[in-house]
């Protein structure tokens, strides 16, 4: 669904942070090196035991939003209105909806509020929620009719067929647990994992996972030439910054994500939204 500037405005009005759609730091950035326009990017993910029923099943999946000075209420806005523009099955998030404070949380959730699909919304929490509130973040988008996966998994039905999707806790803050999360998940099934920390993918292969879908690395967001990039400054650890990564039996795709931390821009690294189909 899209909607109208009309709507939009009243929507920012009923949420009472109209004001806050002026604090966008982005628009100034030097066009030629800044990377602000959303990448959709496509991608058909082949799974092992898919039902019938959920071939071509389309996901599209938010990371990294991080709302924040850095990133204003009016650019979160048009992320949904990307999201729902792909019109799609489900829209899975995995996770850093905020990045400093509590103000930002009731503002995202609103936002993510207005997601539209055929089979609704799940999530998980990144570490910037973890720190910041995950209590409260787990409520605002609950509260936003976003099913929160926090090491467990939901059922979408379909036509006599069914689809799990599993999604656990952050994996820096050791609270991941993916026995748990997958407990109800049948093997004969295709197991999907949303975990925000890439880093997970050795433990997902032990426990048979089939597809993992992360963010957490925002594919480095300052990429520039023969230095190394913001995140990997960071966060020495990553293996991986985006794309298609494969470990065993599992596949894992990395989202660039949508947002900004640290530094208020990105450089030759565009957010993106991916939009997974998939097959058996
Ligand atoms: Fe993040």
């Amino acid at each position: 669904m899209q909607l109208s500037s009309v709507s939009r405005r009243k929507f920012l009005q009923s949420a009472g942070i109209l004001s806050l759609s002026s604090i966008s730091l982005d628009s100034t950035a030097h066009p030629f090196i800044a990377s602000e326009e959303i990448d959709v990017s496509h991608h058909r993910v082949r799974l092992k035991n898919l039902p019938d029923s959920f071939e071509g099943f389309k996901i599209v999946h938010l990371t990294d939003i991080h709302h924040s000075k850095f990133v204003s209420f009016n650019e979160v806005f048009r992320m949904v209105e990307l999201a729902n523009r792909q019109s799609p099955d489900v829209v899975l998030l995995t996770g850093d909806y905020i990045t400093w404070s509590k103000k930002f949380i009731a503002p995202v959730a609103e936002a993510l509020r207005n997601l539209k699909s055929r089979f609704g919304s799940y999530a998980i929490l990144g570490n910037h929620d973890m720190r910041v509130d995950a209590e409260g973040i787990t409520q605002a988008l609950e509260t936003a009719q976003i099913k929160v996966l926090r090491n467990s998994a939901e059922r979408i039905d379909f036509k006599g067929d069914s689809l799990w999707i599993a999604g656990v806790d952050e994996y820096s803050y050791g609270q991941s647990d993916i026995p748990k999360a997958m407990r109800e998940v049948p093997l004969s099934q295709p197991r999907i994992l949303l975990a925000h920390n890439p880093e997970i993918v050795s433990q997902a292969t032990c426990h048979q996972v089939d597809f993992v879908l992360a963010g957490h690395t925002h594919g480095g967001q300052i990429k520039i030439p023969f230095m190394r990039s913001l995140n990997v400054v960071t966060q020495p650890s990553q293996d991986f910054l985006e794309g298609f990564v494969r470990n065993g039996n599992t596949q894992m795709y990395i989202s660039r994500g949508l947002g900004k931390v640290v530094i208020p821009v990105r450089i030759l690294c565009p957010p993106e939204i991916p939009v997974f189909y998939l097959q058996s």
